[in-house]
């Protein structure tokens, strides 16, 4: 998507990726510094990481805790390293976009407390949804990732167990659905798609993950995780190139490159 972009902008650059061992994380954003790079992208176990390896960070990092952009940026003879996260925002205009839903006063069940999950509850919280659920296998993570946002965003009721009421949206933010014959990420036992409008998967691959088929056939309203990826991608950009991002674009070159259509 960003090849694409640059073309379309008559930008002569390239966007290559790089296997990187995490042990040499350091002396690759320290390589790609020292070769004039524009800046970087990062990925799991990557982000996490590189939060203590830039010179400085970003107000989306801080409140997330990860980088997942770094713009290398020249001033007085040196370069720095800022670090910025557009996951989360990603996620926000996906939701809007793909699902005309709206967060402020929405109620959400979501499944995962893991990286993406823990990221999609800090920016629900922030975004003023009015109850959050978190569901996950592991209760002691669900646990650890709701006292955090009781902490900082006190106004979000939560729980840690499925609602016995409506919900706005389910969003999938669990593992569960990347594999041929994964489970569904919830149980039928405890909530029913009856209970909800909107089904969000941030799965895009494959396509159509047995959650929002299943969602689909139920009468919701479904989207996967392309949007997500389109945005976040979309925003770093527009930090690196400091232009809009030709975003039409972009998510041709996307759909083509992961669904050969
Ligand atoms: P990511 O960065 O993509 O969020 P992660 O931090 O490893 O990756 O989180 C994976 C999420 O998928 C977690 O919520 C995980 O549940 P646990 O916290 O209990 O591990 C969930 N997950 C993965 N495999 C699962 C499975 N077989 N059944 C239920 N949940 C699963």
């Amino acid at each position: 998507m960003h090849n694409a972009a640059f073309n379309a902008l008559g930008l002569n650059w390239r966007y290559v990726a790089f296997e990187v061992d995490p042990k040499n994380l350091r002396t690759a954003i320290e390589g790609a510094r020292a070769m004039n790079f524009v800046g970087l992208n990062l990925t799991v176990p990557h982000k996490l990481l590189a939060v203590d390896m830039v010179d400085e960070l970003d107000e989306s990092s801080k409140i997330f805790g990860a980088v997942n952009t770094i713009k290398f940026e020249k001033a007085k003879g040196k370069v720095r390293a800022i670090g910025f996260t557009t996951d989360a925002e990603g996620i926000k205009i996906s939701l809007r976009e793909d699902l005309e839903l709206k967060l402020r006063g929405a109620s959400v069940l979501l499944l995962g407390a893991g990286g993406a999950g823990r990221t999609a509850a800090l920016k629900l919280a922030m975004e003023k949804v009015s109850e959050l659920f978190l569901v996950n296998r592991t209760q002691g993570k669900a646990e650890e990732l709701a006292r955090e946002i009781k902490k900082r965003f006190p106004s979000v009721k939560i729980s840690t167990s499925y609602p016995g009421t409506k919900v706005d949206l389910i969003l999938n933010a669990t593992s569960l659905g990347l594999r041929p014959g994964d489970a569904l990420p919830l149980d039928l036992k405890r909530f029913s798609f009856s209970q909800t409008r909107t089904v969000y998967d941030m799965i895009y691959r494959p396509a159509e993950t047995l959650l929002l088929a299943v969602a689909r056939r139920a009468g919701c309203k479904t989207a996967n995780g392309l949007g997500m990826l389109l945005h976040q991608g979309a925003k770093a950009f527009k930090i690196w190139t400091g232009k809009t991002p030709p975003v039409g674009i972009m998510r041709a070159a996307l759909e083509r490159n992961i669904y050969g259509h």
